[in-house]
Formats: structure tokens, C-alpha cells, sequence
């Protein structure tokens, strides 16, 4: 389906961008009005399209002024990204990942003004909407830009044509919201809070803050869900804890829903690509083991960068760590470079950590708010390994020593690897730091809010429901890391410089022969 609405528009877009580089006088578009402000809109769209990253800093350079920008960056709200692209190359990127805008219109009531616009544009590569608002100084010369947000945006009402055939699910999912729907909102994120949050206490804490600012109407005049959610998200979110380690995952979400996406025909290829892509890029979170024989004669030391670990249910993943993990099974002394992996998949670490292991290892349990047991993880028996078809041979196994290289980027899934070789006195964890990032929460839960008002997938709150503990020590590493128990500061500058790690690790095993050799005399 063609939003045939948008075309005369966009056409009105296209000729006054060509129109300008003819002649500045031969312009008169309806779409984007005559103001200094468009013009320099539509020159910057120009030049972001390109998605060359040249012209963009060329453009960047000439066109922008933000020193006398005054940059909003309360750490409170959440959904301000102007500061994301406050550098040149970050526009770069995000024009490559949208495949540039498309010009929709400029948004009712903000055509008037010289010194700023608002104006909507649609991801010509991804479904989904973004609105850009652009200030400029008009009284600098060259009229620089001063500001310029550019956010993702729910599809406005007034571009979705009356007869198509989801209307009335966006009317329903944009409706204005009146003093019953905002209760009926806050209610029911009471309602979560209270029976589902891990911390029942906060729970109670941030259920008085919405109830009292509903009650004293700090919300009244907020008739947008796309205003209401940011500040509800303000408002439970603890500013307190902030810049902490602790990083509480709650948060508020509305959104469109994905699978109503107008500009389907779009929709396509990009995403799966670019991930395939990024996956591949990185070795699939796998990098290449070497083999070395001459640190340790007669042994073979071999080092194992793992960078992230993506799904293991991914084929390509499965396959790169597989093909890792059983080519290190020889060697007699194995170091994993576990530096800045910020995790991602429980079942990932499962699956290297069972290579460690000759028996089963139990690894975690997730515990609800009354201490039930929600869920558990292990390592694979290699009995099952060889089951899946993922063990050549024989693999490393459980007596071989293990070494863990660090720092406080290791995260995570990442930081339950290091923590399970450590509390199961499998082997030695060699920090750049004192202790590794601390993060052991678990994924927040999606729950629905007022579905049956707004429609499905709309609003939703997202929070954590469980607490997870290592089985070794029936605690975790949150806040307080994995402590390294040999701290070896890395000041190499190459990106996978891992030589005084590996060197610590090389010197602890020379001194482990000594204390062998002195037993045997
Ligand atoms: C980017 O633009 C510059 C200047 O116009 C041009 O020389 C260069 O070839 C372009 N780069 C790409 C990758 O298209
Ligand atoms: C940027 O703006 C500031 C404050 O208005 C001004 O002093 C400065 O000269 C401007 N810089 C450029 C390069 O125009
Ligand atoms: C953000 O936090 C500051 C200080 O805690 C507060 O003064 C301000 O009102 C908050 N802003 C919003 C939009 O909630
Ligand atoms: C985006 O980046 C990828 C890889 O970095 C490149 O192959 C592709 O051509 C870029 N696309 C655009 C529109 O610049
Ligand atoms: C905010 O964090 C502090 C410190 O962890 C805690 O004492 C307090 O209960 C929290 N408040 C809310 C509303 O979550
Ligand atoms: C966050 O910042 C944006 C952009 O400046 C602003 O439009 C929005 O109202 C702010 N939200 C809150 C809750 O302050
Ligand atoms: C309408 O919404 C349904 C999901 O509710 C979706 O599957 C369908 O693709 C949408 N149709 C159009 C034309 O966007
Ligand atoms: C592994 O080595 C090959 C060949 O040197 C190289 O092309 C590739 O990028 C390396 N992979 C990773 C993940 O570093
Ligand atoms: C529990 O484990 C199963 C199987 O591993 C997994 O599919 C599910 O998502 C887990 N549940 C939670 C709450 O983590
Ligand atoms: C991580 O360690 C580096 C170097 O010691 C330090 O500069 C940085 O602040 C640390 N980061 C965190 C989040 O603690």
C-alpha cells in the first residue's frame, strides 16, 4: 500500500533541494515553507542522505554551531537523544542503518517560524517514523545549526490513509488520553509493581510517587502517550541510584506496535543483512585461538578471545563455537580473554563453561520474590555434547588449568563464565581491575498494560521478576563483580593487546612447575 498522501509532499521536498542549487530565488514549495529554517533543513537532509561520511562532516562542520547550545541532558529523561548525535559520525551510522529519510511533512503549527522546524520523515530501509526538529541561529552569519533532535516517532494519525485497513487500530493506540485512560494507565502499573517487582519495597516507594502525582494532577495535561510514557519513566525511575553499578531495569514503553508497521514495503532485507553482517564481523563472538608452544615448553598454551556471546541457538553462532571450543581440547593450559564481552546469552556461557567441566555443573538459579525456584541453568555432560553432534573428540575438560582474563567491561553472562571457573575453583581469574562490571540482573519481563483500551502491544512495563544466584555460592556478583584474584594492569593501546594478562597467566603456571618439582624431591 502507497501513502499516495506523502508524494506530492516529498515531491515538493525533492525540487526545492534541486531548485536551490540552481538558484536561491527559485523556490516555492508548499510542503516546506519559505523560511530560512527549511532551507537549511532540507540542505542537511540532502547531505545525511548521501550517507557519506565526507559530506556529512563537511556539512557538520560548516553548518552547525553547538557551543552556545544549551544540551539537555538531564539524566532523567530517558527519550532525549539529541546528545547521540551530537558527533558528526554518529549521523553517519545512523544514515547507513535507516538507509537515509524520506520527507513526509512538516509538522502542523511549526511551518511558520524562521529559526525552527519540526518535521516528519520516514526510514526509507526500516518500517517506523522519525521526527526532526531543527533550530538555527539567524542572527550568526550562515545562520547555523544550533540544535537538532531527531527521535523515532509513532506514525501520526494524519498520514495514515482513512480507508486503510488498520485505522482503527492506530485510533485506538493514539488516542487522546482523558482522565479515565491515565487512571486506568496508572492503576494498572500499580498493579504490576505491587504483585510482580523482585524489590517489594521500591515497589511501594514508586507506587506512592505515581499515585501522588496522579492524585495532584501533575499528569492532567498530558493528552499524548508519547508525552506520558517519558514521564512515568521519570517518575519510577531512581534518580538516586543512577551512575551507580546497580542498573535498575524498569522501565515504561509505547510504542507501535511492530507487527502494525505501515510502510511494510519497506519492512525487507536490511535488518536480517546487517545483523548477519555485525554477527560475522565479530567471528560470531568467537575470535581466533592461537596455539603457542614456546612459553611453556613442552605444553601447549592456548589463548581463546570469546568478544560476545550471542545466541547459541543462532547456527552460525553454534557452529563458530563449536569450532572454538574443540580447538583448544589438546592444549594444556587454556586462557580465555573475557575483556570487554558484555554478555547476552545465559545458554552461550552454559555451552563454553561445559567444555570445562567433566561432569555437569548446576550454574544458576532464578529465584521469584518469595525465594521459588523460577529456573535453572547448567552446564552440558559431555555425554550431551557428544548427543548434539558438537564434540569432535575428546573436549578440554575438568583438570587442565583455566585462566580468565578480565576487566571491568566483562559483564554479565560474561561475568557468570569468570565467576563459575572461580567459585568452582576451576581455575584462575587474572583482572585488569579489582573486580569485573557487576551485573547479574536478570532480563526484565514485558508485561501488557491496558490492552483492552489502547490494543494490543501499545503500552507495556518492563521489569524485573526474579533474582538470580549462582549455585556455587548461593549469592551473584551484582554491584561487587567478580574479583580478580590477580589484578594485572593492561596498558597496551592494541585493541586485542592481552599480553600482560597472558604473561601473568604463563608466569603462574612456571611457578606452579617449581612448586610440582620442589614436592617431588
Ligand atoms: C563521498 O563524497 C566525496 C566528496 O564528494 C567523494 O570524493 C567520495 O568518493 C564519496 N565517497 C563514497 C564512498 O561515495
Ligand atoms: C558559535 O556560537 C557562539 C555563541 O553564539 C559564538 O561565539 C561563536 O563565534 C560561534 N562559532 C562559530 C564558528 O560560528
Ligand atoms: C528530573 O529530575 C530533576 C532533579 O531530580 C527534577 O528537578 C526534574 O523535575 C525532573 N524532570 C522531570 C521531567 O521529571
Ligand atoms: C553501510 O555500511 C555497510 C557496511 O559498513 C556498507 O556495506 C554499506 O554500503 C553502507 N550503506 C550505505 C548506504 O552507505
Ligand atoms: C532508590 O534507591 C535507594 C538506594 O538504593 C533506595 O534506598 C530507595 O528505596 C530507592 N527508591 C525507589 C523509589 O526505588
Ligand atoms: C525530554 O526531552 C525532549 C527533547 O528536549 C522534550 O521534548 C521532552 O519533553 C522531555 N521529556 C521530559 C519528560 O522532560
Ligand atoms: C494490519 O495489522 C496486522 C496485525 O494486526 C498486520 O499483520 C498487517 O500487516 C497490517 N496491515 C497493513 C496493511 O499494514
Ligand atoms: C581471524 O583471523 C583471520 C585471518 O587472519 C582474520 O581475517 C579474521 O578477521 C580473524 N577473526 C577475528 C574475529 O579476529
Ligand atoms: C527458563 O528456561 C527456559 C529454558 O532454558 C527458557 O526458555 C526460559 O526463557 C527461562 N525463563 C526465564 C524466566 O528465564
Ligand atoms: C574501568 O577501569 C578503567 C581503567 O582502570 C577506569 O578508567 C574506568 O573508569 C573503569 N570503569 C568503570 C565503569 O568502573
Amino acid at each position: 500500500m502507497k501513502l499516495t498522501v506523502v508524494s506530492p509532499l516529498l515531491f515538493g521536498f525533492l525540487s526545492i533541494t534541486q531548485a536551490r542549487s540552481i538558484t536561491k530565488e527559485q523556490h516555492s514549495v508548499p510542503a516546506l515553507s519559505n523560511t530560512a529554517v527549511s532551507h537549511k533543513f532540507s540542505d542537511w537532509l540532502s547531505a545525511f542522505n548521501t550517507a557519506n561520511e565526507t559530506t556529512i562532516v563537511d556539512f557538520y562542520e560548516t553548518h552547525y554551531n553547538l557551543s552556545n547550545v544549551d544540551v539537555d541532558v538531564e539524566t532523567n529523561n530517558t527519550t532525549h537523544l539529541a546528545m547521540l548525535f551530537s558527533e558528526p559520525i554518529q549521523l553517519v551510522w545512523m544514515a547507513n542503518w535507516t538507509g537515509g529519510f524520506e520527507f513526509v511533512d512538516v509538522e502542523p503549527g511549526s511551518e511558520h517560524s524562521d529559526t525552527s522546524i519540526t518535521v516528519l520523515l520516514k526510514q526509507k530501509t526500516h518500517p517506523g517514523y522519525f521526527r526532526a526538529k531543527m533550530e538555527i541561529d539567524d542572527e550568526q552569519p550562515g545562520q547555523p545549526i544550533t540544535k537538532l533532535d531527531l527521535e523515532p516517532c509513532t506514525t501520526p494519525l494524519r498520514v495514515i490513509p482513512m480507508d486503510h485497513p488498520n485505522r482503527t487500530l492506530y485510533e485506538k493506540g493514539l488516542q487522546p488520553l482523558t482522565p479515565t485512560l491515565r487512571e486506568k494507565l496508572i492503576q494498572n502499573i500499580v498493579t504490576v509493581l505491587r504483585e510482580q517487582y523482585i524489590y517489594p519495597q521500591q515497589a511501594e516507594e514508586k507506587i506512592a510517587i505515581l499515585e501522588s502525582n496522579l492524585k495532584s494532577g501533575k499528569y492532567d495535561t498530558i493528552i499524548n502517550s508519547n508525552d506520558l510514557m517519558p514521564r512515568l519513566g521519570a517518575d519510577i525511575t531512581n534518580i538516586s541510584t543512577m551512575g551507580s553499578r546497580t542498573y535498575e531495569q524498569i522501565f515504561i514503553a509505547y510504542h507501535e506496535p511492530y507487527n502494525l508497521h505501515l510502510n511494510s514495503d519497506a519492512e525487507i532485507q536490511v535488518e536480517t543483512n546487517w545483523l548477519e553482517e555485525y554477527f560475522g564481523h565479530t567471528g560470531y563472538g568467537f575470535g581466533n585461538v592461537s596455539l603457542n608452544t614456546e612459553d611453556l615448553p613442552g605444553r601447549i598454551v592456548a589463548s581463546l578471545p570469546i568478544t560476545h556471546l550471542f545466541s547459541i541457538e543462532e547456527p552460525t553462532v553454534l557452529e563458530a563455537a563449536t569450532r572454538a571450543m574443540n580447538s583448544v581440547s589438546d592444549a594444556d593450559v587454556l586462557i580465555l580473554d573475557l575483556r570487554n564481552n558484555f554478555g547476552m546469552s545465559a545458554a552461550t556461557a552454559a555451552f563454553v563453561l561445559s567444555y570445562l567441566f567433566d561432569e555437569q555443573r548446576a550454574l544458576t538459579t532464578l529465584l521469584d520474590r518469595d525465594g521459588n525456584v523460577q529456573n535453572t541453568t547448567s552446564t552440558m555432560s559431555i555425554e550431551e555434547l557428544r548427543a548434539r553432534g558438537v564434540v569432535y573428540e575428546r573436549i578440554f575438560g575438568g583438570s587442565k588449568p583455566v585462566y580468565v582474563l578480565a576487566n571491568n567491561n566483562t559483564m554479565n553472562e560474561a561475568e557468570l563464565i569468570a565467576y563459575t571457573v572461580q567459585k568452582y575453583g576451576r581455575g584462575v581469574v587474572i583482572g585488569e581491575q579489582e573486580a569485573t562490571g557487576g551485573w547479574a540482573s536478570p532480563q526484565a519481563v514485558r508485561f501488557p498494560l491496558c490492552e483492552e483500551e489502547f490494543g494490543e502491544g501499545w503500552w507495556s512495563m518492563y521489569l524485573q521478576t526474579s533474582r538470580l544466584v549462582h549455585v556455587a555460592t548461593g549469592t551473584n556478583w551484582e554491584d561487587v563483580g567478580v574479583k580478580s584474584d590477580v589484578v594485572v594492569e593492561e596498558t597496551g593501546e592494541e585493541e586485542h593487546c592481552h599480553h600482560k594478562g597472558r604473561l601473568a597467566a604463563i608466569e603462574m603456571e612456571k611457578k606452579k612447575g617449581i612448586v610440582v618439582q620442589d614436592e617431588l624431591r
